[in-house]
């Protein structure tokens, strides 16, 4: 079991398979792009199948959900959630993507095991998605969209952060569409995770904003407390339901007291929070030759060490080093 000092169990594991990214997202990396790892430094398939198996045998890991970056840039990708869903306890198999390329993947992806996808899509209009992304994809987003609900990895859930001067009074019209289609759209309030280190508190989108937003068009209700459990998203019924919207407000409310999580880098790295600055090489210990039990050991030490929460409203947060493309969302 990975436990932690506040009590806390961690069950579900984020697996980062790639720093890399076909997008530049403003809220997360500069046009440039970044430094990325170098392939050494990144674990084989063969020592994530292994620590997954792991996390699942040894220590109480139910849910693994495969991020980057963008994961489907991973060749190996098919072949993990082949090698993760023929595991003798099986954990829930998702996928967090920006959509590129999940049309040709996604039965593929169904077929090997996978449950399920959540896609970023933050604007409707294909030239805000330009601005927004640097790159003009819009319609290879959309598309994915379709071809995972047409492969049955659902639901499908859809994640969008707003951005003040860009898409900000794009909520209802996301959300309209969003049921149209049946998505469950989930709101991000932006964190302070971008490479640039340009993240403003009072330059954000707060979920009170963007629930008035979408009060000028639907009626909405609290689903209700006992739905939401460790899940990051409060979720609200629309006109009465059954379509859902959720809003993920990590900065405003935030709901680190019932984190399940535990990430893995794609570099092997063991991080207890989206905003820890520590890290635990496990990547060293698997190739040093340690047994399962010793990398359960390390694995279990380090979550030991979760801090309460993220901190954010602490005079003296310091947002971490690595930014959210190298942790996994
Ligand atoms: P579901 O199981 O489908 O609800 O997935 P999810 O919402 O946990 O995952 P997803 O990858 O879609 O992440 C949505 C947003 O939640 C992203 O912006 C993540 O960075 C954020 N998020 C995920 N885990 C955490 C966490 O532990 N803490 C915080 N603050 N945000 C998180
Ligand atoms: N703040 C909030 N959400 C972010 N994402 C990427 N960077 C940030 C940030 N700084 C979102 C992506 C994706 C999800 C994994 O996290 O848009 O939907
Ligand atoms: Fe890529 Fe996701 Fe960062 Fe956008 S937010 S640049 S899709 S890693």
């Amino acid at each position: 079991m990975l436990i932690d000092t506040y009590g806390r169990v961690a069950t579900d594991l984020r697996v980062s398979l790639t720093d890399r990214c076909n997008l530049r997202c403003t809220y997360c990396m500069p046009e440039e792009g970044l430094q990325w790892l170098a392939k050494p430094d990144l674990l084989t398939d063969d020592e994530i199948v292994r620590l997954i198996g792991i996390a699942v045998a040894e220590l109480g890991v139910e849910e693994v959900r495969f991020t980057g970056g963008e994961p489907l840039l991973r060749p190996g990708l098919v072949g993990i959630v082949e090698r993760v869903a023929a595991l003798p306890a099986r954990p829930g198999m998702s996928l967090t993507t920006n959509g590129i390329g999940l049309k040709r993947t996604a039965s593929a992806l169904k077929a090997a095991g996978l449950d399920r996808v959540n896609v970023s899509l933050d604007t409707l209009r294909p030239d805000v998605f330009k601005t927004l992304t640097r790159r003009d994809r819009h319609k290879d987003v959309v598309d994915g969209l379709y071809a995972a609900r047409e492969a049955g990895l659902t639901p499908v859930k859809v994640n969008s952060v707003l951005m003040p001067g860009l898409n900000e009074d794009e909520a209802p019209d996301l959300l309209a569409w969003a049921v149209r289609h049946d998505y469950e759209l989930r709101f991000i309030e932006q964190m302070p995770l971008d490479a640039q280190h340009g993240w403003k508190r009072d330059g954000m989108i707060t979920a009170g904003d963007i629930l008035t937003s979408l009060r000028t068009r639907f009626e909405l209700t609290a689903e209700g407390s006992d739905k939401r459990g460790s899940a990051p998203a409060e979720r609200w019924l629309v006109d009465g339901g059954p379509h859902v919207v959720g809003v993920i407000a990590s900065v405003t409310r935030p709901f680190c007291s019932a984190c399940d999580r535990t990430r893995l880098t794609a570099d092997g790295q063991v991080r207890t929070c989206l905003f820890a600055r520590e890290e635990t090489d496990l990547r060293a210990a698997l190739r040093s030759d340690a047994s399962d039990e010793e990398i359960a050991r390390i694995w279990r030490l380090a979550m030991w060490g979760k801090k309460a929460g993220a901190g954010l409203d602490d005079p003296s947060f310091v947002q971490p080093d690595r930014p959210m493309s190298a942790i996994g969302g």
